[in-house]
């Protein structure tokens, strides 16, 4: 059985978690790794529906998301949760459970600037946001606390998807979680 992990994507809404996870997924695939995703948009749907924003609900979503991740990567699935998970309390919490069960909990900082986000702002929320219109939005009118060590920090402000694919599968292949496609193709 290949070794699990969990790949915990954090970051502001649009900095790039989702387009970054489905970057990756094909490529952890290519190279053997059994692939669950997380995606908090999605979860929010089914696993966590009826949970609105307010910090209780949103501790609650995470730890949901924490405590599938942790049943898959302990038996030998690699997950990829991509939540904005905005409080570094609960995200460590979620951390230490993995962690608990000899998994590798691999923390990446999607960041991206306010500016970058709101310029962008492809769902329309942000201008919601900032006219008021919704309550409590990560990064305009609700907390996002920053990792304060992260596995890997990658920056939707001025690297490419391919760029920060990349670095991501180079720390996983680093920490020994993933087979480099090299090795593959030389016959392990
Ligand atoms: S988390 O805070 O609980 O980790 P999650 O990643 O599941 O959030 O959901 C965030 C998504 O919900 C955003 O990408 C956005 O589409 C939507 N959303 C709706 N309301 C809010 C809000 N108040 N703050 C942040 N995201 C919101």
């Amino acid at each position: 059985m290949s070794q699990g992990f969990t790949l915990w994507f954090t970051g502001l809404s649009g900095a790039g978690k989702t387009t970054l996870t489905e970057a990756i997924v094909p490529e952890l695939r290519a190279r053997g790794v059994k692939i669950e995703v997380l995606d908090g948009d999605e979860v929010r749907t089914n696993l966590s529906k009826g949970l609105g924003f307010s910090k209780e609900d949103r501790d609650t979503n995470i730890r949901r998301i924490g405590y599938v991740a942790r049943l898959l990567s302990r038996n030998g699935v690699g997950v990829i949760a991509a939540a904005i998970s905005p409080y570094r309390e609960i995200r460590d919490e979620v951390r230490a459970s993995v962690e608990a069960e000899g998994v590798k909990f691999v923390e990446v900082f999607v960041k991206a600037s306010l500016d970058t986000l709101v310029a962008r702002d492809v769902k329309g929320l942000y201008k919601k946001a900032i006219a008021g219109e919704i309550k409590q939005f990560t990064g305009v009118s609700d907390p996002y606390e920053e990792p304060l060590n992260p596995e890997v920090l990658v920056s939707s402000d001025n690297e490419t998807v391919a760029q920060s694919a990349a670095t991501i599968i180079a720390k996983l292949e680093a920490l020994g979680l993933v087979i480099p496609l090299a090795a593959r193709a030389g016959g392990a």
